[in-house]
Formats: structure tokens, sequence, C-alpha cells
């Protein structure tokens, strides 16, 4: 869960962005899970994106009843519904960009990890055919566990022999808004509790903290997805701001596939920045996904002992993703 960018002047420009008419990508766009708490509102806002000329809703439930409900949407977008397995394959052919929220979401006192039975299937079958019919398209995957999902659609894409690690992403840019307003931090690690860390003294412009006030912080933005599962008290988890976050990464990703320079976003990709195989780290992105990976920077030692305290968790949960397709 993240702060990537909780800038609401730049939330504003994404807005108007969407609204725009400059486009130099015609896109298709497919949401995968596009009947969810996060599917709906996310195929809306993507509905309004100019640079997507046909957006495709695939879900096992309502799905053409959603592609109907947002076609009524003057925008330019052409949108198809897609119901069930059979109808995947159409779906997904000629897709740029595949975003996946299919699957279960936490209830209050579930950690993200308690998801991955049910997930950990959904995800890999869905990567699977990602990897068979539209194996160039960029992945972002919103599914949880994000840190065990995205080895699980590597690994997909390994045994089909189309895997690049430049295409395949955990979307870990949940916006959270803070009081301080154009604030952005850069969150790397994980996706799950002590793995999320924020590098506040990377944020710009920058603050200063009494280091309690650091640790409280730092503690809050851990926190922040299980704070909101708690506040909705069992019908569901962050949503509509999960749905802002995904059609953000996803506008920034057409940004850079249609060849605009600069765009920087966090996400947990395949990784040398550290031990851990995957991590999230601020991301230059470019015509083929993942240009360059920008590093974590000059951090303190704060923030050192963070990412040294979430490795043992960050392993365990990429290595049961892997684990789920190798041995599974
Ligand atoms: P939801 O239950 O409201 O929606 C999930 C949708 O997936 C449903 O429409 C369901 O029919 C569909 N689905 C289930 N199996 C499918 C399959 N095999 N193929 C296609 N669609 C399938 O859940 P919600 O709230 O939308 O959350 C979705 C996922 O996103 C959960 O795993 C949740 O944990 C995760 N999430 C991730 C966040 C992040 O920061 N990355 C933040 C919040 C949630």
């Amino acid at each position: 869960f993240r702060i990537v960018s909780t800038r609401l002047i730049q939330n504003a420009k994404f807005i108007s962005r969407s609204f725009s008419s400059t486009t130099k990508l015609n896109a298709k766009v497919t949401v995968c899970g596009a009947s969810g708490g996060i599917g709906q509102p996310l195929s809306l806002l993507l509905k309004l994106n100019s640079r997507i000329s046909h957006l495709a809703l695939y879900d096992i439930v309502h799905s053409p009843g959603i592609a109907a409900d947002l076609s009524h949407i003057s925008t330019k977008a052409m949108v198809t519904g897609h119901l069930g397995p059979d109808q995947l394959r159409a779906a997904i052919e000629g897709s740029d960009v595949v975003v996946i929220p299919a699957g279960v979401p936490r209830k209050p006192g579930m950690t993200r990890d308690d998801l991955f039975n049910t997930n950990a299937t959904i995800v890999r079958d869905l990567a699977d055919a990602v990897a068979q019919y539209s194996p160039k398209a960029i992945i972002c995957i919103i599914s949880n566990p994000v840190n065990s999902t995205v080895p699980i659609a590597s690994e997909v894409f390994k045994k089909r022999g189309t895997y690049d690690p430049n295409r395949i992403f955990g979307v870990s840019t949940l916006d959270v808004e803070l009081d301080v307003n154009q604030v952005n931090c850069p969150v790397v690690g994980g996706h799950s509790g002590v793995t999320i860390v924020p590098l506040i003294s990377q944020c710009t412009p920058p603050v200063s903290f009494p280091q309690e006030d650091r640790d409280k912080l730092t503690k809050r933005i851990q926190n922040a997805g299980t704070e909101v599962v708690e506040a909705k008290a069992g019908a569901g988890s962050a949503t509509l701001s999960m749905a802002f976050a995904g059609a953000r990464f996803t506008d920034s990703m057409l940004q850079a596939l249609a060849g605009e320079e600069g765009i920087v976003e966090c996400a947990f990709v395949r990784s040398d920045e550290t031990e851990a195989k995957y991590f999230s780290t601020p991301l230059l992105l470019g015509k083929n996904g993942l240009d360059k990976n920008l590093g974590l920077g000059k951090i303190l030692d704060y923030e050192l002992n963070l990412i040294k305290a979430a490795m043992p968790e960050l392993k365990k949960n990429i290595q049961k993703g892997e684990d789920f397709i190798l041995k599974g």
C-alpha cells in the first residue's frame, strides 16, 4: 500500500489528462475482474482515458452488463464485455495492457497472505492466458498478495517461454492522502505489512520529522490498507482509492508506451536492487515497459533497517509464489 504520489496537483493533472483529447496511442486495455469492487470504478476511469480505443472487460460474472453500462458514456473507447473462460481469449488478444484486479479481497483480521489460496489460482490462470494470447502485453497485477502474485505470473510466463521481466508489474501505488497536500514519497519493498517501506527522507518537497513522528507515520503507511479494511467492517477492502491508483498507474504506462519520456512510478518488479528477487522501487517507464530501475537512492539508516526487517517476510512471500507454480 503506498503513497507513491500523494499529490493532489498531480492527481488533478491525471484527471485532466484522462479527459483530454490528445493521444498518441490507440491502446487496447483489458481489465480482468472488471465486475468487482475495484474493477468497476477502475473500468469507469479507464473509459474516460483518451489513450484507450478498446476497453475489454473480463469477469466470471456480470461483465456484459458492466460493459453495456459503460458503453453509454460518450468517450472514445469501445467497450466489450467477456464472460467466463470461453471468452477470455477474445478479451486478451491484441491487448497492450492487461490490468488484473480479480480475486477475493481481505476481511477484517485477515492478512494479504490469507488470500493466497484463492487468488494464486486465479492469477495463475489469467497470466497463462496473457502469456499465450498476448505475450507482449504489459501486465499490471492488483490482486493480493502482490508479493506472491507477481512471482506467480512471472513463473507462468517462464513456463510458456514468453517471460519478459520488464513487462510484469505489481501495482503497489495506492495513494494515501496525508494532510500534507503535495507530497511525493517513494514507497519501496513489497506490498504487505512490514514489507512496505516508505522513504520519508526522499519526500519532495523535503519534510523533516522528529524520530518519534517518523516512526508513527511509517507504521501508519504500512497499515493504511488494513485501516480501510477495518473501517469497511467486512464490506470490502480499499476499492475506490485502489481503482484511482490503478487507473493512474495504467495511464502512466500508456504515456510511456506512447513514447513520452520521464514517466516514473513505483511498482513491484523483478529486481536486483536487494537480496529479494522482486522489489518495489521508483522505475523509469518506457516503450517496452520497465526502462530503467532507479533504485533506492540515498536512504537513512532507519530506512535501511526497515528494509532489512522486511527481507524475511518478503523472501518468504516470493518463494511461496514461485513454489506454487514450480511445485504446485
Ligand atoms: P471483489 O470481490 O469486489 O472483486 C473481485 C472480482 O474478481 C469479482 O468481480 C469476481 O467475480 C472476479 N473474479 C473472481 N475470480 C475470477 C476469475 N477467475 N477471473 C476473472 N475474474 C474473477 O474484490 P476487490 O475489492 O475488487 O479486490 C480485488 C483484489 O484486489 C483482491 O485480491 C484485493 O486483495 C486486491 N487489492 C489490492 C490492492 C493493492 O494495493 N494492490 C488494494 C486493494 C485490494
